[in-house]
């Protein structure tokens, strides 16, 4: 690659940039000591949803799958949560915060060298305003949402329309994201994924691709992907 191409870097929003768990605290003050699995459970279901009703070709938007998910973990969990309580955590949901090492890696990127996409499957004005929230809007050259193609990652039809939305090649564009999921995805439509693995427990899937690099955080995510392209 040429010194001069710039690289696109996509960043996926909800457990990437953004904690999911930062619900935790308040989730704690409503349930006590279920609020972990709780939270854990919320999250998955909110994922499961995403992929069924892509698969059904039923799309309903991201805030859905996160609203019915809590719903279901309260009603598995049998913490019966009151509708005014479920809204709390709804809205808490919206100004969640970004985990300790992204202002410090965004910061360190070197911006003559990349382009800083936000894509996710959150609909645009949700995203938009959770990176406002952390402080973290201004990094970015654009928000990209799934939400217009009525669908949801991993489908390719979403790598790709980031592609054309960020004006990309996939050889020169880099998806960031700390779900195996969304590896696998861009990986599987040829785009480089960096898996931000933040703890020692998380397991990447036994598939037949691997993440392109693999960092404990984001801080010097720049220049590792520099380093990379510059030696192969
Ligand atoms: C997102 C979900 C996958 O932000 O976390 O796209």
């Amino acid at each position: 690659m040429k010194k001069t191409e710039k690289i696109t870097l996509a960043f996926d929003v909800y457990g990437t940039l953004i904690n999911t768990h930062g619900v935790l605290v308040l989730l704690e003050s409503m349930i006590g000591e279920k609020a972990n699995v709780f939270s854990n459970l919320w999250r998955e279901k909110q994922l499961e949803y995403s992929f069924r009703k892509g698969l059904m070709d039923a799309y309903e938007h991201f805030g859905l799958c996160t609203a019915q998910a809590l719903d279901y973990a309260d009603a598995f969990l049998q913490t019966n949560l009151s509708a005014s309580q479920k809204q709390t955590l709804l809205n808490q949901y919206k100004i969640l915060p970004a985990f300790d090492d992204v202002i410090a890696g965004l910061d360190n990127i070197d911006k003559e060298r990349f382009n800083l996409y936000a894509f996710s499957n959150g609909l645009y004005d949700s995203v938009n305003q959770l990176l406002e929230q952390a402080k973290i809007s201004q990094h970015f050259d654009g928000v990209v949402s799934v939400d217009p193609l009525k669908t949801f990652k991993p489908n390719p039809k979403v790598y790709q329309y980031f592609l054309d939305q960020s004006n990309s090649q996939a050889k020169q564009t880099w998806l960031i994201s700390s779900n195996n999921f969304d590896v696998l995805g861009a990986l599987n439509y040829g785009l480089n994924s960096v898996w931000v693995k933040r703890s020692a427990q998380q397991v990447f899937d036994f598939w037949s691709k691997s993440p392109t690099l693999t960092l404990d955080d984001l801080t010097d995510l720049g220049s590792n992907i520099i380093q990379y392209t510059e030696q192969s």
